[in-house]
């Protein structure tokens, strides 16, 4: 069993006209096994959320903690994150031309187990998570990302989840761009390592479309920087219905 614990955060993002505060003072605990759901208007600063837990070096921890299992997350370098068993799906993943997908999968993994998976169950395990995904094996021979459609990218990404099988995962808004066999398809990848794994899923989404295939445990608000209400699936139904207006604070 794994816990992640999010206490008063607090994260500025750097600017030219100097940092600028994002979060203000968010609280979440992230269970093995749970499924929480995070909806909230652009710019809220859900995917600052997601770099700060990832370790991106944009994002400024002015106060606040973060542990996984009673360690110190923020004092962890990015890799030592992934190896302590936390993983993001970008909302925009990242090219990366020159490093093949089958080559950087290959790498991560022994990173994070710290040994070469062996070599005939790994090339297997990879084909089998690529066919459930339906992503054709030449995806295998290209640059990570390099050109990939919006879709492909996210289904790479869920690839990455399959094969690392981490504690807790960041899906930072896995949906947007996907066709609606290719959302269904996602989602059961991400259904596939709930069922098999203890994982905990922060689940970043402007959408109920997703929620009917990944059900949420949890489904929190975020406005401004923080968690405005907390529910269970329900509030979901209601926020696609109503929108955000009833948490954004009117101006003067
Ligand atoms: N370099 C920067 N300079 C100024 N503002 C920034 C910078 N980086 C991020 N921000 C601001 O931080 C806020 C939060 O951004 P974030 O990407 O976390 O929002 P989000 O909730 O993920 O939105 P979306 O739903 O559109 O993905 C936004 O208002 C954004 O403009
Ligand atoms: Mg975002």
């Amino acid at each position: 069993m794994s816990t992640l614990e999010i206490r008063d955060l607090h994260v500025s993002v750097e600017t030219k006209e100097g940092p600028k505060p994002i979060l203000r003072g968010v609280d979440l605990t992230i269970r093995s096994g749970e499924t929480h759901a995070i909806m909230g208007p652009n710019g809220s600063g859900k995917s600052t959320l997601a770099y700060s837990l990832a370790g991106h070096p944009k994002y400024q921890i002015t106060s606040g903690t973060v542990t996984l299992d009673g360690e110190d997350v923020l004092a962890m370098s990015v890799d030592e994150r992934a190896r302590a068993g936390m993983f993001l799906a970008m909302q925009y993943p990242v090219e990366v031309p020159g490093v093949s997908v089958s080559n950087f999968l290959r790498t991560a993994k022994t990173a994070i187990d710290g040994e070469a998976p062996a070599l005939r169950s790994w090339i297997k395990d990879v084909n089998v998570a690529m066919e459930k995904l339906r992503m054709d094996p030449e995806f295998s021979e290209r640059s990570v990302n390099e050109g990939f459609s919006g879709g492909e990218k996210k289904r790479h990404e869920i690839l990455q989840m399959e094969l690392l099988k981490p504690k807790i995962a960041i899906l930072d808004e896995t949906d947007s761009g996907l066709d609606v066999d290719a959302l269904r398809i996602v989602s059961e990848g991400v259904n596939r390592v709930r069922e098999t794994s203890d994982v905990g899923v922060l689940l970043i989404t402007h959408y109920t479309r997703i929620l009917r295939y990944i059900q949420p445990d949890f489904v929190h608000v975020f406005v401004d920087g923080r968690v405005a209400e907390e529910g269970g699936p329900e509030l979901a139904e209601r926020l696609e219905n109503e929108g955000y207006d009833r948490f954004l604070v009117p101006s003067a």
